[in-house]
């Protein structure tokens, strides 16, 4: 377990708990991917060497992750973050994941009753008794984050995190050598991409949240080498306040060379005025050719959910994970914030439909 507990509670209770949701759900993709299609002999020789190795070292490590708990069953892109793996193991979180589990059952419980009334349901106490046991006798990290989610959080993740590492990829096998993260959290691609030395990748989040990763990561390489041999570069911030484009010079950024910049799974956690000093960052700091991908939810789906909610599925995800909590901001137009900020060829767009609806849209400045 990691030291610095107090401050690890204070990020955990605010937006800082969210970049584990999304590793946490990476996790079982990853698993998912490992159970599936890896176990497969044909596939095998398709393997990188860094998913060889990953998936030998994780499997001797702990068999417990590839197991039955995180075995999900929707069609979905593949997403290997073998690095998800060590970032939840080393979260102590039993606490924090008993209070959001009583979160739930407060706000939700007259809801799940309502949607039950012809069937006999338990009272909000059996429930609860039922899950903490469950705790109790059975408590893993990861397994625990993954508990709180509903199904439909491993599809979205697996959709966009597939989706992101093949912008990564496309713009790095067109020339991009420069890559800027804002609100990084977990995100592991700087270690998961095969980027060669003269790659840089800049992240940029809060200090906490950069230096719990940094302090993981560091151990978790010496198991699982980088697939790449770029550089990472932490750039600990607040993105609301710093002076974003000197932070970034004053690491090494270069504002001549084409940059990638991302803004994946934030910008609806972010008042607007944030979101435009980081469109400024980017207008002011971008050379030609340089790209930028943004994400932003929908309020509710245009369009119906790819399949059917179980009952846990519906309590959990009309909880916190989607809306009593953060103050979420639907009031971003993508294409128009890509363009006022310069980025205004080849725009394109991927709608990825649900509940939280995502659109991932993506251009380039002339
Ligand atoms: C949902 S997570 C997304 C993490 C990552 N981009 C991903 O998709 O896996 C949002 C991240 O934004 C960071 N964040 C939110 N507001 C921020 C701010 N004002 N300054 C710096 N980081 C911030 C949080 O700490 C968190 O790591």
């Amino acid at each position: 377990m990691i030291e610095q507990q107090s401050s690890l509670k204070e990020f955990l209770e605010n937006v800082g708990e969210t970049s584990f949701w999304i590793s946490a759900t990476r996790s079982v993709v990853t698993a998912y991917y490992i159970s599936t299609i890896v176990s497969d002999e044909k596939d095998q020789s398709s393997l990188s060497e860094f998913e060889k190795r990953s998936i030998e070292i994780l499997k001797r490590k702990n068999g417990s992750w590839v197991d039955d708990r995180l075995k999900i069953c929707y069609p979905m892109g593949k997403v290997f973050d073998p690095y998800s793996y060590y970032l939840l193991s080393n979260l102590d979180t039993q606490q924090f994941i008993i209070e959001s589990y009583k979160f739930y059952f407060d706000s939700i419980y007259d809801e799940y009753v309502k949607k039950n009334q012809d069937k006999q349901v338990m009272s909000k106490q059996e429930l609860m008794d039922m899950q903490m046991d469950k705790f109790k006798n059975n408590f893993h990290p990861i397994h625990s984050w993954n508990d709180i989610f509903s199904t439909f959080f491993f599809y979205f993740t697996a959709f966009r995190t597939s989706l992101i590492d093949r912008v990564f990829m496309e713009s790095y096998e067109q020339g991009i050598r420069q890559f800027v993260i804002f609100g990084a959290g977990m995100d592991t691609r700087s270690i998961r991409m095969p980027f060669d030395a003269t790659t840089t990748v800049y992240e940029l989040d809060f200090p906490q949240i950069l230096a719990f990763k940094q302090k993981v990561l560091a151990e978790a390489i010496k198991e699982i080498p980088p697939a790449g041999q770029n550089q990472t570069i932490y750039v600990p911030c607040d993105l609301s306040t710093n002076d974003l484009g000197q932070d970034l010079k004053n690491n090494g950024f270069n504002p001549n060379l084409p940059t990638l910049w991302v803004a994946e799974g934030l910008m609806f956690f972010l008042d607007t005025p944030t979101n435009e000093r980081i469109g400024q960052v980017a207008k002011n700091n971008s050379a030609s050719k340089s790209r930028f991908l943004i994400h932003k939810y929908y309020e509710s789906s245009p369009t119906p959910m790819p399949f059917d909610y179980q009952d846990e599925d519906y309590y959990k995800l009309t909880s916190r994970v989607t809306n009593k909590v953060y103050k979420w901001n639907f009031n971003i137009n993508s294409k128009e914030f890509l363009e006022k900020n310069g980025f205004s060829q080849n725009y394109q767009e991927y709608l990825e439909q649900g509940e939280m609806v995502s659109l991932y849209s993506y251009a380039t400045k002339p």
